[in-house]
């Protein structure tokens, strides 16, 4: 008698008091606070036996970056693909060493451009309901994710289709298999895994010019301004950094497929020894485009490429994204929101530090 009295107590208490921890961080928002830098950089094997793989389940976010996916796919971020600054910054540094500025700029960029920086929630794929739009639906009426098109996510992917013309989102292997013919044709050779099956830098310099052309004949909407052009050469450089063997930085084609179509760690993988920053990468992208320079542009109504009057360099590519992409409608806020507005806006101007502050001037809801 008095164990059912219980549960009727509890049930309907249920409806009113089950999630107060969501109710009220939907009201008062989550105060982003810097996570500790990381004190071990060395060399590690990952991802270890506390985060093993588990496939995604059928309401598990998934997006268009391999490195989130994989990390989400290994309990490294929350699984269900839902991430907060903090756990975005903590998994890429520990599990890849990406460099804490570098990770906490670009978790800064994609929390403002396409995530709730009032509760600190963004997706790494689609929109969630777990991700409401802020406040006074200033950024218009839907929730959004780093999958949405614009801003962050873009053309010219290696192994994502620009989004007028297909799937942006998922792993695409005809696009892959472009990618495994040229390292055939220009890869370095391995006694492990055999000749022409290490990736390197001339075959991310013929790829992505192929990328380029491909998707300049075929998207009509091609957008490929100065930001997401020197975005997608990092990528490609992420993955010739990222993504290779610590133990001697080459990046063999098996390690390769595992990340981009498998999207969990290789076996007996290391992360890299030293933590890898924005000169690294922005060295090796800058030498990825060297051999067929691109300028940035965008396709006019005739598919004609258009060049934009606008120096590709490091100072660019901050204006373009943190000025140019957000939306300015971030500004005209207060409290929490404002204080997290500020506080990101900071955190990515850190990682350029000698260019001259820019603030969001983006248009709202898009
Ligand atoms: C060390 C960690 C990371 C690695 C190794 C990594 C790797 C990559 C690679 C290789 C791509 C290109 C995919 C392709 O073109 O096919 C990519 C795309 C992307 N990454 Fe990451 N990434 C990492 C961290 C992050 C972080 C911290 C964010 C932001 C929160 C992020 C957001 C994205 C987005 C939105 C794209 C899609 C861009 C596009 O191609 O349109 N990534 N990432
Ligand atoms: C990484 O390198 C070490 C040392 O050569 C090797 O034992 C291991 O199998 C390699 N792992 C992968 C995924 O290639
Ligand atoms: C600022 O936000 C308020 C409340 O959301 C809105 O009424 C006002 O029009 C906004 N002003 C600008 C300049 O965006
Ligand atoms: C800032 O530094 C980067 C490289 O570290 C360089 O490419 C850029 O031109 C510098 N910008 C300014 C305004 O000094």
């Amino acid at each position: 008698m008095i164990v059912s009295c219980g549960l009727v107590f509890l049930a309907t208490a249920l409806p009113a008091f089950g999630f107060p921890h969501l109710a009220s961080r939907q009201d008062t928002g989550v105060v982003i606070v810097a996570p500790p830098r990381p004190t071990n950089t060395g060399i590690l094997p990952m991802p270890g036996s506390a985060n093993p793989f588990v496939a995604p389940g059928a309401n598990d976010l998934r997006g268009p970056c391999p490195g989130l996916n994989t990390l989400a796919n290994h309990g490294f971020l929350p699984r269900n693909g839902v991430a907060s600054f903090e756990d975005i910054v903590n998994a890429a540094t520990h599990a890849f060493n990406m460099d804490y500025d570098l990770a906490s700029a670009l978790a800064a960029f994609g929390m403002l451009a396409r995530g709730n920086a009032f509760i600190d929630k963004v997706s790494i794929g689609l929109p969630s309901d777990l991700v409401p739009p802020l406040p006074g639906q200033i950024d218009g009426p839907l929730a959004r994710g780093l999958a949405t098109h614009g801003r962050f996510e873009g053309d010219v992917s290696m192994t994502r289709q620009d989004a007028a013309i297909g799937d942006n989102r998922n792993f695409q292997p005809a696009l892959y298999s472009q990618l495994l013919d040229l390292v055939s044709q220009f890869g370095d050779d391995s006694t492990v895994t055999g000749p022409r099956s290490i990736v390197n830098m001339k075959v991310m310099q013929e790829f992505k010019f192929k990328r380029f052309t491909d998707s300049q004949a075929a998207d009509k909407q091609l957008q490929y301004h100065v930001g997401r052009l020197l975005l997608s050469y990092g990528e490609s450089a992420f993955t010739l950094n990222f993504f290779a063997n610590g133990t001697d930085g080459t990046l063999s084609v098996p390690t390769m497929t595992s990340f981009f179509r498998d999207q969990t760690f290789p076996a007996n993988w290391n992360r890299r020894s030293a933590p890898g920053g924005l000169s690294l990468i922005g060295n090796d992208a800058v030498n990825v485009l060297a051999a067929h320079p691109v300028l940035p542009g965008a396709n006019n109504a005739n598919g004609v490429y258009v060049t934009d009057n606008t120096a590709i360099d490091t100072c660019a590519l901050y204006s373009n994204l943190a000025g140019d992409n957000l939306p300015g409608v971030l500004l005209n806020t207060t409290g929490v929101l404002k204080q997290n507005v500020g506080f990101l806006l900071n955190t990515i101007h850190n990682l350029f530090s000698n260019c001259t502050v820019v603030v969001p001037h983006g248009p709202a809801n898009v």
